[in-house]
């Protein structure tokens, strides 16, 4: 359950809350709040600053008990570094750190304090909205395919409430941090499922789930059958190994009466083996997270719908396995995609831009959208070139590209933008169809948003390549539900 938030104008050191949390730079200066608790508790936390046991470093965190003076049970005293260099990506790791430092505690709310904290050029509902979707990414747990555990649940953090005042900004800034924080916790969940669970079929049925608890939202899935009469060649041809029938969900959300909508596509490999170009056994289990581009415009639309955003948006997710088997797929084959271009599939591994590709014909076709923004687990050359820090963002218009990255910037889901130009297009050419599935060794990630442009029928297109931000390493990485704020805060914007 998404965390509940809320407004409070008490002051510090009498608010009835289990946990209040304060912050302190390094070099001992307190936050307002942290100075009143200091006064109220006849200088504790000042004696904590002079013994050392509290630096005010970035990423540390003391937590005092029973204060005398002070309503609550515990203070954390929260490290904000150095005054000086305090900037909107600081507030979003002491958000963070402060989220982390509740984390394992027995109570059910806290009470932050930071959002007095100044920072440039970030307004107090920015800072409200950030400190409530940390503190909700820090409180999400997977628990869905453990043994449930006996007797009774533990105490978590089910509530945060935030010291401002409760006006319309205020908490017009927490019902977004709401719906942001449903669609990324929609998104994490979706993408930790096992494939075994999270297959094709399985995102349908979520999809079907959201249509029918949302009024306003329409859902269309079109099986195997429909996508063979359309022409779906490519989308089809990665499909055909798999034993988990292909799925293309289409959702709809009209909030913009006549208006053309927006159109997000989601690459949603349920699990990329590679096909019969097998992927190297170590590390293929990531591969369930191959779907994390689908997780994220389903959970961006999600959080448009709880917002009820003025706006049109149609959500397109072609959900396939790609898997070897009899009837895969192989090098050499030739694919005729919807669009009628023909592709040579020189590696069964390059799926990801197959089922793009018929997806965003289909969008474009159909919908008519002013713009189309896709997001895909595309390419581990993206990873290698931007770590997992940044997702790659790929289009030929400038001013898409600034409001992408914008929201991006203003979310902390931060993206950078790599060139399309046609110089790269020739590395696609083909001997035997009009266009090549992989383009040689160099640009992986630029080469394949190269591909894709060419099914975007001319419109208002950009790419999100997500492969290094989507999940996090390691065996107990979990998805992220990126890019859902990026996504939703772009929406956001145009509607301002
Ligand atoms: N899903 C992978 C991309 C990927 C790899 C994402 C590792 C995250 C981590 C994609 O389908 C793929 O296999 N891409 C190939 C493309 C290559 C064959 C041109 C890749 O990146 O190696
Ligand atoms: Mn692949
Ligand atoms: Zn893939």
């Amino acid at each position: 359950m998404t965390l509940h938030f809320a407004l409070s104008s008490a002051t510090p050191e009498s608010a009835d809350t289990a946990c209040l949390i304060v912050g302190l730079f390094q070099g001992g200066t307190l936050t307002p709040s942290a100075a009143r608790v200091d006064a109220a508790s006849g200088g504790a936390i000042s004696r904590i600053v002079a013994s050392g046991d509290a630096s005010g470093k970035p990423g540390s965190s003391t937590l005092l008990f029973g204060l005398a003076g002070v309503t609550a049970p515990r203070v954390l005293v929260v490290g904000l570094g150095e005054a000086t260099k305090f900037d909107a990506g600081s507030f979003h790791r002491v958000a963070h750190d402060s989220a982390r430092a509740l984390k394992n505690l027995p109570i059910d709310g806290a009470l932050s304090t930071l959002a007095e904290v100044a920072v440039t050029d970030r307004d107090l509902p920015w800072k409200l909205r950030s400190l409530a979707l940390a503190a909700d990414a820090q409180a999400y747990r997977y628990t869905a395919t453990f043994k449930p555990k006996d007797g009774p649940e533990p105490r978590r953090l089910a509530s945060l409430t935030l010291a401002a005042a409760n006006d319309d900004a205020n908490r017009a800034a927490l019902a977004q941090a709401t719906a942001i924080a449903n669609g990324v916790r929609f998104a994490r969940e979706l993408g930790n499922l096992p494939p075994n669970i999270c297959n094709p079929a399985w995102i349908a049925a979520q999809a079907r789930k959201l249509a029918d608890t949302h009024a306003g939202v329409t859902l269309n899935v079109l099986e195997r059958d429909d996508m063979a009469r359309l022409g779906m060649g490519s989308l089809l041809g990665v499909a055909q190994g798999s034993a988990n029938p292909p799925k293309l969900v289409v959702l709809q959300w009209n909030g913009g009466g006549s208006a053309k909508p927006y159109a997000l596509v989601g690459k949603g490999i349920t699990f990329d083996t590679g096909g019969i170009s097998l992927k190297p056994g170590a590390g293929m289990e990531e591969m369930k997270f191959d779907m994390c581009g689908a997780a994220g415009v389903l959970g961006a639309f999600l959080s448009v719908v709880e917002l009820q955003l003025p706006l049109n948006l149609v959500c397109v997710v072609p959900a396939v396995e790609n898997m070897p088997d009899g009837n895969a797929y192989r090098p050499s084959d030739i694919l005729t995609s919807l669009s009628g271009l023909t592709i040579e599939v020189l590696n069964t591994d390059a799926e990801g831009r197959l089922i793009l590709c018929d997806a965003l014909t289909y969008t474009a076709q159909t919908f008519d959208p002013q713009v189309i923004l896709d997001a895909a687990t595309l390419t581990g050359a993206c990873v290698v070139a931007l770590g997992k820090h940044a997702s790659g963002l790929m289009t030929s218009d400038d001013e898409l590209a600034e409001q992408l990255l914008a929201a991006g910037t203003r979310t902390h889901d931060r993206a950078w933008r790599l060139p399309l130009w046609d110089d790269y297009q020739s590395q696609l050419d083909s001997g035997f169809a009009d266009v090549a599935n992989i383009g040689g060794k160099y640009a992986g990630a630029i080469t394949a948003g190269c591909f894709l442009s060419r099914f975007t029928g001319g419109r208002r297109w950009a790419h999100l390549d997500i492969a290094g931000t989507a999940w996090e390493e390691g065996r107990k990485g979990l998805a992220t539900g990126r890019p859902v704020p990026l996504l939703v805060q772009y929406l956001i914007d145009r509607c301002a």
